[in-house]
């Protein structure tokens, strides 16, 4: 399994903090932002990491992480010129996946799960990781029908249809990569993941698991106040670096 840590985009709802670095490197409580999804990936045993980074900001992101070698992994960097999408990670790290699966992440995510089990027990197709949230309107969602499975799977809704929003972590089967080539931009203009997922879902291979603990993103003022307070009450202890 590789892993991909998407970590780009201008933050500018952050501005003017975003002006001298990027979102994903600003403090929650002790730590950068984007250790905390490089500690999900690394819990979960995955040793090759792909660092996506606005290219502005790709010397920060070298300074910080360096090589891997002091995390005990293998860092790879691209540069996404523009923030068109989470799917076209897949297509900046087609020569990374190779033929190999792929566990992606977001880099204003923290999770406080420990996901191994799910990634490491990953079988082919897609599994989405899901949880319910007050505001399902604001990210993709989710519909169970009877048995569990999931019926539909929606970019932010409109109109209600489930409480489950799609958290923004991904496991794909390398075939991610050709999926990626043969959608078309968004009316928002962006290679949307929820197209990738719908792929998979016509094929019944999309599988949902649900979120137990924490899911924090900090991408506004508020979000980030609280996911520092959170960050030192429950998390700062369980990070391994
Ligand atoms: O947070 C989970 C949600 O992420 C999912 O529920 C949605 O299905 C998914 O589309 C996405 O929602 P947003 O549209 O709100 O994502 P946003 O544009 O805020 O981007 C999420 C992060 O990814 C952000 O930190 C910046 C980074 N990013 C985003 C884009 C579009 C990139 O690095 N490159 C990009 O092209």
């Amino acid at each position: 399994m590789r892993g991909i840590i998407l970590s780009g985009g201008s933050g500018s709802r952050l501005s003017p903090l975003t002006k001298i670095t990027s979102k994903q490197l600003l403090p929650i409580y002790n730590k950068p932002m984007i250790y905390y999804p490089l500690h999900t990936l690394i819990q979960a045993g995955i040793k090759e990491i792909l660092i996506i980074v606005a290219p502005e900001r790709a010397g920060d992101y070298l300074n910080l992480l360096g090589s891997g070698k002091d995390f005990g992994v293998k860092f790879t960097y691209e540069i996404q010129d523009e923030p068109k999408g989470l799917a076209e990670a897949f297509l900046i790290g087609e020569n990374f996946i190779d033929d190999e699966d792929v566990a992606m992440i977001l880099g204003d995510n923290i999770f406080e799960d420990n996901f191994s089990k799910e990634i490491n027990s990953f079988k082919g197709g897609g599994k989405v990781f899901v949880k319910k949230v007050p505001d399902p309107e604001r990210f993709g969602v989710v519909k169970f029908n009877k048995e569990e499975k999931i019926e539909t799977i929606v970019e932010k809704p409109k109109n209600w249809i489930s409480d489950f929003a799609v958290t923004g972590l991904y496991v794909y089967d390398s075939r991610v990569v050709e999926i990626a080539k043969s959608i078309k931009p968004s009316k928002r203009g962006e290679l949307e993941i929820t197209d990738i997922n719908n792929w998979y879902l016509q094929k019944s291979e999309l599988e949902a698991a649900k979120v137990e603990g924490l899911w924090l993103d900090a991408g506004t003022f508020d979000s980030l106040l609280a996911a520092q307070n959170v960050a030192k009450e429950k998390l700062a202890d369980k990070m391994s670096f």
